[in-house]
């Protein structure tokens, strides 16, 4: 399975900060914004990802994450011009797909959870359909919004509902099967004009092969599109490594724990990670000080 990590748009929420920075590139407590969802993709298991952003911001993404051998993956890279929607990437990301399985992860979309890699290695590792990722949420109509019948199975999908039929939130991060390379190019444009991911879904749901998981209340799901949630998430990320020595959305860390690092990598890496904290921490965890 390949992963697709879109991180284009304008950021037009976070203005002036994002006049001339790319969103996904802004720091969330001591790391770029990108830094989470390559996590996530990376403890997937997925070794083969495809960046897409905007001509303007795709050189600095270059800059930051070069092929990915820092990482143990191989990272390629490709422009959406213009912001038509979410499921664009599919079509972008088409040659370089050849027609493989894929995961999708918006780039400012944080998860954090204790069972995470095990759920996202299950989602990888089903053979036929799509999963997504609900979160409740106090203001669904910011969202996807998938509601439920009585016996819990996923009954509707909507993209940014006025009247939600349940406060379930879809997430930015979605898996399917190698299916998605003919139906993406099916979807047409929304009212707005874009390419919902939403309406990619309703097709699975409608196929009956939309597994939707339910995260649990012990899970955090952040995106970082607003000031007051770009600080959520960086005082999250902030009181979590403070509080237990973890790293959260570390991709060096992920690289060495899935094994696609060993420990000179990332000594090496961590030597150029100066004498920052996470410098330090990615040092201790190359000589084994670290569980
Ligand atoms: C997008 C999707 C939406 C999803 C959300 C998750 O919305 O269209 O379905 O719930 O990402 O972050 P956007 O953030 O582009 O408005």
């Amino acid at each position: 399975m390949k992963g697709i990590l879109l991180a284009g748009g304008s950021g037009t929420r976070l203005h002036p900060m994002t006049l001339a920075a790319s969103k996904q590139l802004l720091p969330v407590y001591d790391k770029p914004m990108v830094y989470y969802p390559l996590s996530t993709l990376m403890l997937a298991g997925i070794r083969d990802i495809m960046v897409i952003s905007t001509p303007a911001d795709l050189p600095q993404f270059k800059r930051l994450l070069g092929d990915g051998g820092r990482f143990g993956v191989r990272i390629a890279y490709a422009e959406q011009p213009r912001p038509d929607g979410i499921a664009q990437a599919f079509l972008i990301g088409r040659d370089w797909l050849g027609g493989e399985a894929c995961a999708l992860a918006l780039g400012d979309n944080l998860i954090h959870a204790d069972h995470l890699s095990q759920l996202l290695r299950n989602a990888a590792k089903r053979g036929t359909g799509a999963t997504v990722f609900a979160y409740q949420v106090r203001d669904p109509e910011r969202y996807g919004v998938v509601s439920f019948s009585d016996d819990g199975k996923a009954e509707e999908i909507v993209e940014k509902p006025t009247a939600p039929l349940s406060n379930w939130a879809v997430t930015g991060l979605y898996f399917y099967d190698e299916q998605v390379n003919d139906i993406a190019p099916r979807i047409k444009p929304s009212a707005r004009g874009e390419l919902e991911i939403t309406d990619l879904n309703r097709v699975y749901l409608e196929m009956g092969t939309l597994q939707v998981e339910k995260l649990s209340r012990g899970c955090a799901w952040l995106d970082a599109g607003t000031p007051d949630s770009l600080l959520q998430a960086a005082t999250f990320v902030q009181t979590i490594q403070s509080r237990t020595g973890m790293l959260v959305g570390c991709p060096e860390e992920v690289a060495f724990r899935m094994g696609f690092i060993d420990a000179d990598q990332l000594r090496r890496y961590a030597g150029h990670l100066g004498k920052t904290d996470l410098g330090r921490a990615l040092m201790e965890l190359a000589d084994g000080e670290r569980v």
